[in-house]
């Protein structure tokens, strides 16, 4: 497997504080001159951007698992080839806000797809790459969830129920164990400051490992 030290993702539940936890990455490679390129998943690019749009949008229709998963790689496919393999390519760091880890916890913990199949889209999307670091904030679903209902609208994935975000948040504990050495799990349902400086303390550790 092919490991890109320069990719970092960002995964954790509905209402983690993945957005002010990815401002705050974005300060910290600033204020080391580091080149990065910050995106995100489902997205990053305009025609990705529009499956988002696709996979977020309430519908009346129901959407089939295989669907999703297929949108989502669709995506990711996309949004590797236009600007994840460039950046690095060009020597960037990439952070990415959500990748596949996203699609085992959320297509795979919980709508309940078969783990291999999904294993399978990643290797044919992918090849070998996988993100080099992975940031996981992790906090108790209720948690999540209150902070989350102070938010206006809700799209298709924040409209499930709590039983499938505990699903979610069980696939992502899994996967950080099974791979300690590629996860840091942060507990985010400490003060702000304090989950701040534990990503710092991981990223110091990550630069350190790589000698940067
Ligand atoms: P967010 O990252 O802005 O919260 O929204 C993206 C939503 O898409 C989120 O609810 C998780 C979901 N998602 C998946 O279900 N599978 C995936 O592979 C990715 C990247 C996201």
């Amino acid at each position: 497997m092919s490991v890109a030290n320069r990719f970092i993702t960002l995964e954790g539940g509905e209402g983690a504080g993945k957005s002010t936890c990815l401002r705050f990455v974005a300060e910290y490679f600033a204020a080391r001159a580091l080149p990065l390129c910050v995106t995100r998943e489902p997205g990053g690019t305009p025609l990705a951007e529009s499956i988002r749009e696709l996979l977020l949008q309430k519908r009346d229709e129901p959407v089939a698992a295989d669907t999703e998963l297929l949108l989502m790689f669709a995506a990711r496919a996309q949004h590797l080839e236009a600007l994840i393999r460039p950046a690095l390519a060009r020597g960037e760091w990439v952070l990415s806000d959500r990748f596949t880890d996203a699609t085992y916890a959320y297509q795979g913990y919980g709508r309940g797809l078969p783990l291999p199949r999904i294993a399978a889209l990643e290797s044919l999307v992918q090849g070998d790459l996988r993100p080099g670091l992975t940031l996981l904030l992790d906090l108790p679903v209720s948690e999540g969830m209150a902070r989350a209902e102070a938010r206006a609208e809700k799209d298709r994935f924040e409209s499930e129920q709590e039983a499938f975000f505990e699903r979610v948040r069980e696939g992502y504990r899994l996967r950080a164990a099974a791979e300690p050495e590629r996860f840091r799990v942060i507990d985010a349902s400490r003060p702000l400051p304090e989950v701040q400086a534990a990503i710092g303390r991981a990223l110091d550790a990550w630069l350190k490992e790589l000698a940067v």
